[in-house]
């Protein structure tokens, strides 16, 4: 580490924000990408142990640092004040792709970053290339029914983990036991392979994330030899982090400041979400805390971070106050629509008829809503109480509301209040649901999801810059007209308003 920005001084707000605080959770309440990469960023600054408790390299967090942007897919965010000493933890409820872990490394590496004090949990799942395989496999005989991951073979490590197939890292460390265990894994998905088209299976081989096709073998389908030789070389360079890092993170709670990091949102939760159109771990504060070896009531403070006041969401899946419904839902999972050829595509189309299409666009660009991961559109909608009261029933109580200046132009903001559910009688466990039902609290169920449609509240957006506010009182009345509705909605307080990237742009309220 050559130069830094950081200091050692808190602001003098995050230190008395935080002054009961040992152990503070941040997660996200909607579908990820809600700009947890920043307040973990600050909040590490804080912590002495930064860690990751679930999911793997389909993560995203951003995070800018002097002029540099950084985009972290496994390795904690806190790894960029690994030279402070500060120790940052890849948990045991993840997945860990080892090229992934690599190529970041080796960015930092480049970047004269050090990375002297990261572990890898030695029970974290390993993800091997038949997972990226069946990823894409089975997302293509999906067909229209697929669930748009992000071809990280997320799903299908944590299955093999399940079903008692899996490795885990510290098999990296032990050659025989290693071979053994993925000759045993392979021999039980051979069947499947076979099933496929092998022209199918050689094309996504070559894929650039897997090794560009050094793992076929026309006969076998699989080079494991290549794969037990890769893998191998990974362990060895990993070796120094690999560590019990449960019994680690027992032993320093409440002793050491620990900042759990969350990843991707209670929506997209295995548990709490909109399954299936979801990822397979628990992205709630419970799994968080589970996936790095401790309780939930270890917990001090747990932060749920939204944006204000509008939502995201990367992939299918319901999401009932989509702007430009259905049309918004196709044209960013369609084919070929990136962050560059986005406004191309939309110059050559006439969307006059589609005003809310044409806002969710405009907050989609003034936003860059565009995935960390995969770069694809996020689709965008407005912020739904329903979902919120919803996710503040598992363990979050208090809001971070994020990207307020995107909506700075907004002439006019809607809150989604009620759904109300348009479908036909659906058994909900004790409950009929009959059309027309209003609904103020989300039903986890897509059937119900799918048929429920938006009644918003209406607000006069504030039309002005934010960049000057730095106290609560600062911020226009319009806005604080639309925090106060929320929080009186739900039973929740927003703590904290975020203007923008830079730290500064953080109001304590
Ligand atoms: P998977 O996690 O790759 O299996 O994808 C399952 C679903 O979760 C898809 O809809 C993805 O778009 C979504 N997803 C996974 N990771 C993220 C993330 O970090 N941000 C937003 N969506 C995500």
């Amino acid at each position: 580490m050559t130069e830094n920005f950081f200091t050692n001084e808190l602001p003098r707000n995050l230190t008395d924000f935080l002054k009961e605080v040992n152990t503070l959770a941040v997660v996200c309440l909607q579908w990820g990408d809600t700009g947890k990469g920043k307040f973990v960023d600050l909040f590490a600054d804080w912590a002495d142990i930064i860690a990751r408790g679930t999911g793997g390299d389909n993560a995203g967090h951003t995070i800018c640092y002097g002029n540099k942007k950084y985009i972290f897919h496994i390795v904690p965010s806190g790894i960029l004040y690994d030279f402070l000493g500060k120790k940052n933890v890849i948990g045991s409820g993840t997945v860990v792709n080892p090229r992934s872990l690599f190529f970041e490394l080796e960015t930092l590496k480049q970047d004269n970053l050090s990375y002297n004090n990261l572990m890898v949990a030695l029970n974290s799942k390993l993800i091997l290339p038949f997972h990226l395989v069946q990823d894409g496999l089975s997302e293509i005989s999906a067909g229209k029914n697929k669930i748009g991951t992000t071809g990280r073979g997320i799903a299908w490590a944590y299955t093999d983990h399940y079903n008692r197939s899996g490795l885990i890292f510290n098999d990296l460390l032990n050659k025989d036991r290693f071979v053994e265990k993925i000759r045993a894994n392979f021999a039980l998905k051979k069947p499947y392979f076979s099933a496929h088209d092998p022209q199918l299976v050689k094309a996504i081989l070559e894929n650039d994330r897997l090794e560009g096709g050094i793992y076929w073998d026309e006969k076998e389908i699989f080079n494991l030899d290549a794969i037990i030789e890769k893998y191998l070389r990974y362990g060895e360079e990993f070796k120094p982090l690999i560590r019990d890092t449960d019994a680690f993170m027992r032993e320093n709670v409440s002793k050491k400041k620990i900042l759990l990091e969350g990843s991707q949102g209670l929506g997209l939760s295995i548990d709490y979400g909109t399954y299936p159109y979801v990822t397979s771990s628990d992205c709630s504060v419970y799994g968080l805390a589970k996936g790095v070896g401790l309780n939930y009531a270890d917990i001090d403070l747990a932060l749920g971070i939204i944006k204000g006041f509008y939502m995201t969401r990367v992939g299918e899946g319901p999401f009932p106050s989509e702007l430009g419904g259905k049309l918004s839902d196709n044209w960013c999972n369609g084919t070929g629509i990136s962050r560059h050829t986005e406004m191309d595509f939309f110059r050559k189309s006439n969307f006059q008829d589609n005003p809310d299409f044409v806002q969710g666009l405009k907050i989609r660009v003034e936003g860059d809503e565009y995935g960390a991961t995969t770069g694809r559109p996020r689709r965008v909608g407005w912020l739904d109480l329903p979902f919120l009261r919803y996710a503040l029933n598992f363990g979050v109580k208090d809001l971070i509301s994020t990207k307020l200046d995107v909506l700075n132009d907004v002439d006019l903001i809607k809150v989604c209040n009620f759904y109300r559910y348009t479908g036909s009688p659906y058994v909900y466990g004790e409950r009929t649901l009959l059309y027309g039902d209003i609904l103020s609290e989300t039903i986890m169920d897509i059937n119900v999801l799918n048929n429920c449609s938006p009644i918003y509240a209406e607000f006069p957006g504030w039309k002005c810059s934010l960049e000057n506010c730095q106290t609560y009182s600062d911020f226009p009345g319009e806005l604080r007209d639309i925090v106060d509705y929320v929080s009186s909605k739900t039973i929740s307080k927003i703590r904290i308003l975020s203007t923008g990237a830079d730290r500064e742009k953080t109001i304590f309220i």
